[in-house]
């Protein structure tokens, strides 16, 4: 009989990483789709060893709470703005994230992304679906813009920025970048420029987004920086909604201060069906899929699975977000 219980918030975990959490424990499966509700959530966490979480869930101190005996938070995402860090770390309890695994991933599509939107694929697809293309070939039907000899500024040169300015160079961009870290050989490596956050903005044909949500990044791209930008740029965002203020990014699409965004996030996920940003031409929307190929998302189920069962057998696991923790006994 497995000694350790496991919480797993979803149905739609890869067998394969179930399989792993099987062997170390006695698992329960969130039998409904999608998240569970919050009381459920607090239930259930009350008498388990390890939780697999998504990004859904909120775990926070009244989560913490509720798991007295919860050891191990293993979210399947790289990001973790859901987790409440220190107060896991307080608390003895190891949080883990998906690092590396989906870095290639996200970054196709972010590379997509910046194809659709400039080259208006999404919007040409419509186009034919709604019986519009009715005269053939003419010179000026859905021009775009092009991509190849334009700037892209990177927002967040880490694992992604950089697997995203490693595609762009291949397309035949100029590359810079603004982080609040700097690593010599990368820039080398990549041939990407290092510029001040307004440079960013000034200069950038597309600029995309890859700084984790953090108080310092939440809404970092509002009005005075969407004003900087040129009136042809294009702005993405793979990273999280609250990095750009959806009102104001809405406002300087309507008054055409931007030429168009390609959103995977948003700041309320599933956005509102009312969003304005549905009814614009030059809105590319994806509902949070950069990770979502059959490949990563299973491995990044295996890699939460794995650091469950190290942490349960007393280890830390590499992908630990708060090694300084002090495991509880
Ligand atoms: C997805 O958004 C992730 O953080 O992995």
């Amino acid at each position: 009989m497995p000694k350790f219980k496991v919480y797993v918030s979803s149905n739609e975990v890869p067998e394969k990483a179930l399989e792993i959490l099987r062997s170390i424990a006695e698992i329960k499966v969130n039998p409904k789709d999608g998240p569970p509700a919050r009381e459920t959530l607090l239930k259930e966490v009350a008498d388990v060893d390890g939780l697999f979480c998504l990004l859904t869930e909120r775990i926070d101190a009244e989560l913490m709470d509720a798991a007295k005996r919860l050891r191990v938070a293993a979210n399947m995402a790289v990001g973790y703005d859901n987790i409440n860090v220190p107060e896991a770390t307080k608390r003895g309890l190891i949080v883990t994230n998906t690092p590396g695994v989906l870095t290639e991933t996200v970054a196709d599509l972010a590379m997509g992304l910046i194809l659709a939107v400039a080259r208006r694929i999404v919007e040409a697809d419509r186009y034919i679906r709604l019986g519009k293309w009715v005269i053939g070939w003419t010179p000026m039907m859905m021009v775009g813009s092009d991509v190849h000899g334009k700037t892209l500024g990177i927002y967040g040169l880490g694992r992604i920025g950089a697997a995203l300015a490693q595609r762009a160079k291949g397309f035949g961009m100029r590359l810079i970048f603004n982080d609040v870290y700097r690593n010599a050989e990368l820039e080398k490596k990549l041939g990407i420029e290092y510029v001040s956050f307004e440079e960013l903005l000034k200069e950038s044909d597309y600029l995309s987004v890859h700084v984790p949500l953090l108080p310092e990044t939440r809404h970092s791209i509002s009005a005075k920086q969407l004003a900087l930008m040129k009136k042809s740029a294009f702005l993405v965002n793979t990273s999280r909604g609250p990095v750009i203020d959806e009102q104001a990014l809405i406002k300087a699409l309507q008054e055409k201060t931007i030429a168009g965004v390609a959103l995977d996030v948003f700041e309320k996920e599933p956005m509102d069906t009312s969003s304005l940003l549905l009814r614009m031409d030059n809105v590319v929307i994806v509902p949070h899929i950069a990770s979502a190929s059959i490949e990563t998302r299973t491995a990044m189920a295996v890699m939460a699975a794995q650091g469950i069962v190290s942490a349960l057998k007393g280890k830390i696991p590499p992908n630990t977000i708060n090694k300084e923790v002090k495991v509880k006994e």
